[in-house]
């Protein structure tokens, strides 16, 4: 990015992440909570964290540093993104293990329902010369029998050749690289895009102080991200990476499996193209 006035600041992609879960997630289920497995989940994560503190004799300092630091992601609106990042991968991981079609991975905290609606065979909304390297993503969507599934619905949204999501980072178009499409009669679809850049999670708040002080790095890869649907099938969240590309093997989300690397060749008009289908389980 040269233009530093856009230039993304971890409280306002923040904000936006925090603003955007709690509008449309409030309608989860919180009442009727069964209070004996609340105790069971509390309980053990307190006797985890008390026992993290007895065997490293955490010191009065350190207790309160974690406070102002656990008080300062509130403040920058980093709750979403720390939680994606470096818890729910395994929350997926317990979600999805019964699955027996695609493989999916985290959500992340930057999916914003209603994109607009765009036919099987597509073009991402993009600005005019959208930089990056253009890619032809194609392939069908079918249950675990084989029956293609028509009309499927697959969601897209992902981040620019700068590695910025629409609706987060200032100065793009409101649906840049965000698209929901219908597949045709046999659940097929064939989607121009462009190739995405690596992510990196804001730096400047305070997931990125503990990423500094611990001495870790803030990259996830290049990814695009999808929800794939289907009435009566089991709805897929998943992401898709880059064979070869940077942060493959140390994604600081946690999030990529080998089922998910595509191999994109080129394309004989330019730029990539690949094929990938999608199998979703019926619906539980
Ligand atoms: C985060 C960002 C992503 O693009 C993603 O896929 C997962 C997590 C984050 O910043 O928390
Ligand atoms: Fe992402």
């Amino acid at each position: 990015m040269s233009d530093t006035a856009l230039t993304p600041t971890a409280a306002a992609s923040g904000a936006s992440a925090t603003e955007r879960f709690l509008t449309d997630k409030t309608s989860l289920p919180t009442e009727g909570t069964d209070t004996a497995r609340v105790n069971t989940l509390a309980t053990e994560v307190l006797t985890a964290v008390h026992d993290v503190i007895r065997r490293h004799r955490v010191t009065y300092d350190e207790y309160n540093a974690l406070k102002a630091w656990l008080i300062a992601v509130g403040q920058d609106g980093e709750w979403p993104l720390f939680l994606d990042v470096w818890i729910e991968h395994v929350v997926e991981e317990v979600a999805g293990a019964a699955r027996e079609g695609s493989k999916g991975t985290i959500e992340g905290p930057y999916y914003v329902p209603g994109a607009p609606a765009l036919p099987s065979t597509a073009v991402l909304p993009m600005r005019e010369n959208e930089p990056g390297t253009p890619l032809l993503f194609q392939g069908q969507v079918t249950g675990v029998s084989g029956e293609p599934l028509g009309g499927a619905l697959l969601e897209m949204w992902q981040a620019d050749d700068d590695g910025l999501y629409a609706q987060f980072a200032p100065g793009l178009p409101e649906w840049n690289l965000r698209g929901s499409v219908v597949a045709d009669a046999e659940g097929r679809f064939a989607v121009t895009t462009v190739e995405p850049a690596p992510y990196q999670i804001p730096t400047d708040g305070s997931c990125g102080r503990l990423i500094a002080a611990a001495g870790w790095h803030a990259w996830r890869p290049a990814h695009l991200h999808l929800k794939v649907s289907a009435p009566g099938y089991e709805p897929l969240t998943t992401q898709l990476y880059f064979r070869g590309g940077e942060h493959i093997q140390d994604d600081v989300a946690s999030a990529v499996k080998p089922e998910l690397v595509l191999d994109p060749r080129p394309a004989s008009g330019g730029g990539n193209e690949v094929v990938y289908d999608f199998v979703l389980d019926p619906a539980s």
